[in-house]
């Protein structure tokens, strides 16, 4: 594991997409797993910026997500497919057909985190697993448990983290209370991870995820056992 520390977070979003410029350089049709969150946004600007400038194609790179919440509309704007798209795909020249995240308005859920799994499967391993982390470790919506899944599955999220994700709703109440996650296996299986942490409240849980015991509790910590993980850490201050 590489732990990179840096002051702030467009530095962090910096670091993060040299990364994709050069895999981009290697492989044109590179596969990438995205995630969501407010951590991830800097990458998203800077790599916007670099399209913008000609530095960065997306016309054949094929994406997957981490996760989506279960009964949120993709028009929803809280969806995680929104997301996506407002803070990257409709910025770049991505082929939306390239884009994949879970079917969180399947009828059948546990059916739709198969067929999820099945397309992780297809599309092979990733070039670059893209992570941010929760303030109680997870990891995708991996949440701290005596057991963690190793392929997609549907998950009742914690009351800390549907606290925590609260401030993107109008309401608590109107938080998912489910989601749908790649399970640790399909996160393992990635030539890259790329671990983007910024904010002092969660230097903490990052500093147990990488110097603590590998536990369950802590999602993260797994990471430990991956053979290439880039931490880039901007939890020195909030800036
Ligand atoms: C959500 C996502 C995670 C993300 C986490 C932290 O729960 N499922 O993938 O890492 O939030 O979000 P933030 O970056 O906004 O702190």
């Amino acid at each position: 594991m590489i732990r990179f520390k840096v002051k702030s977070k467009k530095e962090m979003g910096e670091l993060a997409a040299t990364y994709y410029v050069r895999q981009l350089e290697k492989k044109k049709d590179s596969l990438f797993a995205f995630a969501t969150g407010s951590t991830p946004i800097p990458l998203y600007d800077e790599l916007v910026r670099l399209y913008n400038e000609g530095k960065v194609d997306f016309s054949e790179v094929r994406t997957v997500n981490l996760d989506e919440y279960v009964g949120l509309d993709v028009k929803n704007e809280n969806s995680y497919r929104s997301f996506m798209d407002k803070n990257l795909f409709d910025r770049v020249n991505i082929k939306k057909d390239n884009t994949v995240l879970p079917d969180g308005m399947a009828e059948d859920v546990d059916k739709a985190c198969a067929l999820y799994s099945a397309k992780l499967a297809e599309l092979g391993t990733r070039d670059i697993q893209l992570l941010g982390i929760g303030n109680n470790g997870h990891i995708g919506f991996n949440e701290p448990s005596d057991g963690l899944s190793a392929r997609t599955f549907a998950v009742t999220l914690t009351e800390s983290t549907i606290a925590a994700n609260s401030r993107f709703f109008a309401s608590q109440d109107e938080v998912p209370k489910k989601a749908m996650t790649m399970g640790m296996a399909e996160i393992f299986d990635a030539k890259l991870i790329l671990l983007l942490v910024s904010g002092k409240a969660k230097h903490d849980v990052l500093d147990a995820a990488i110097n603590g015991p590998v536990t369950t509790q802590n999602p993260a910590s797994l990471l430990q056992l991956h053979p290439n993980v880039v931490v880039i850490d901007a939890t020195e201050n909030d800036e």
